[in-house]
């Protein structure tokens, strides 16, 4: 864990120090290893190019929140990264640090393809969902953006407490975020007792 901040600090730094010296690109690189959130001048976040690189949570297959499921039929698949020394804290206390950034990849599905005969595959990329926890930089704690297939940075979805906002502050599990969905992670919030008291998560 000490380790895990160390690196961070020691990433920030390193970021900083190429934004002073006007290297805005090896900043956002810098950043996006470490998984921290990276603002442009113009106050949008910037798209976090390395997430693959982070701590995989878990996959969604054609979830769907509303009685109807998706309008056309066609079901997607989500996945999920968090930022890498977020994770940690995560298995050491059961709750989210400052500046936890999460990743929503969506992506289509298919059947048929190659030598495949039964279950489904993901294919084409659709875009990504972001959220964030910055406790200085947004009122409400949590700010939500989404990316379309490449967008090179986001507007955070507004009013601050929409419609993103106040479903993850509902029904998430712990603090904003389904870690329902996610089962390693629940095994930690149960040990840690950090579930929320008025999340369904059964
Ligand atoms: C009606 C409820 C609902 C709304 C509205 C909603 N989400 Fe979510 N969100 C979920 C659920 C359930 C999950 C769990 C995982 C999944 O879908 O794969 C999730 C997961 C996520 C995750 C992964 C991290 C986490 O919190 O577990 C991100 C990032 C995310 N949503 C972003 C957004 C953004 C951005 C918006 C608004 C544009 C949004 N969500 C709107 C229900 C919602």
């Amino acid at each position: 864990m000490k380790k895990a901040i160390g690196l961070t600090v020691g990433a920030l730094v390193l970021a900083e120090i190429a934004v002073w010296m006007g290297q805005p690109r090896a900043a956002a690189r810098a950043a996006d290893a470490i998984g921290a959130p990276q603002y442009g001048t113009d106050g949008k976040l910037v798209r976090p190019a390395g997430y693959r690189k982070w701590a995989y949570l878990s996959s969604g297959y054609g979830m769907s929140y509303s009685d109807k499921g998706s309008a056309d039929g066609h079901l997607m698949f989500t996945n999920v990264f968090v930022t890498p020394s977020s994770y940690d804290y995560f298995v050491e206390h059961g709750t989210w640090p400052d500046k936890t950034m999460f990743v929503l990849e969506v992506y289509g599905s298919s059947s048929k393809g190659s030598i495949n005969k039964h279950g489904n595959f993901q294919n084409e990329f659709m875009g990504l969902d972001v959220e964030v926890k910055d406790e200085h930089r947004f009122e409400d704690k949590w700010a939500y953006f989404n990316f379309d297939v490449k967008e090179e940075s986001s507007e955070a979805t507004k009013p601050s407490k929409n419609d993103c906002w106040k479903c993850h502050d509902q029904n998430a599990a712990v603090e904003h975020s389904f870690v329902q969905f996610y089962p390693e992670l629940l095994k930690i919030a149960k040990d840690k007792k950090t579930i929320k008291e008025s999340a369904h998560i059964g």
